[in-house]
């Protein structure tokens, strides 16, 4: 069994660079990275990274069924949108995703950042712009377009790498904390007998 897979669907290659630098920040070797529209292949892994490309709030159909194949597994997701950041976006695209994971799996917390969009989009604002048609609001979508340009960045990359620390982290203390009380069960069990005898 892997210690880690990460697996990621991406259209434009903006996942797929928050993908590798996940990959690179796991440590040691047991671990596999593939793209699931060119046959990635689940494996038996400790942990599953799962990245999506964000499509009309949530994610493609391929991260949904492997999502919900996932039964008493360890899960993280990531993800890129053209959104830029916004706790409360953010939070509702997650909770969308994560409601394809089966119940039994253990949700261990998701990483989204931007990611630039196609070319059209701009395009499509401009035409509305032209048009007259809500021009506040169109305006504002035109900066978040340019600002999402430039992602992922050095920050994000570096932000993602910062994420992978704390879940691991957070998952040795989880496992200390479980041996401990295991620890602590098994000295009573042991203490309740020896009086018994
Ligand atoms: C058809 C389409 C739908 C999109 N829907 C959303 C959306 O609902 N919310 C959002 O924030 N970004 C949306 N985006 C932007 C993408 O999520 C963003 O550019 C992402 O970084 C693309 O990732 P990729 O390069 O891995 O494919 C959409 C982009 C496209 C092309």
């Amino acid at each position: 069994m892997l210690d880690y897979q990460v697996l990621y669907v991406s259209k434009t290659g903006n996942t797929k660079r928050i993908a590798k630098e996940i990959f690179a920040a796991l440590p040691g070797t047991s671990k596999d990275i593939c793209d699931l529209q060119e046959q990635g292949r689940i494996q038996s892994a400790e942990i599953y990274f799962i990245g999506f490309w964000v499509n009309c709030g949530t994610c493609e159909k391929e991260v949904m069924d492997i999502l919900s194949t996932l039964h008493g597994k360890k899960v993280v997701l990531f993800g890129t949108c053209g959104m830029g950041r916004n706790r409360e976006y953010d939070q509702k695209i997650a909770h969308s995703v994560e409601a394809f994971l089966p119940e039994d799996c253990e949700y261990l917390g998701y990483f989204l950042c931007q990611g630039k969009m196609p070319m059209d989009v701009r395009r499509r604002y401009e035409e509305m712009l032209a048009e007259g048609r809500e021009k506040d609001k169109v305006k504002q979508l035109i900066r978040n377009f340019d600002e999402a340009l430039l992602h992922p960045d050095e920050g994000d990359f570096a932000e993602v790498r910062e994420f992978v620390k704390s879940v691991l982290q957070n998952r040795t203390d989880h496992v200390k904390e479980k041996i401990k009380k295991d620890h602590e069960n098994m000295k009573n069990h042991i203490d309740k007998n020896m009086v018994s005898m």
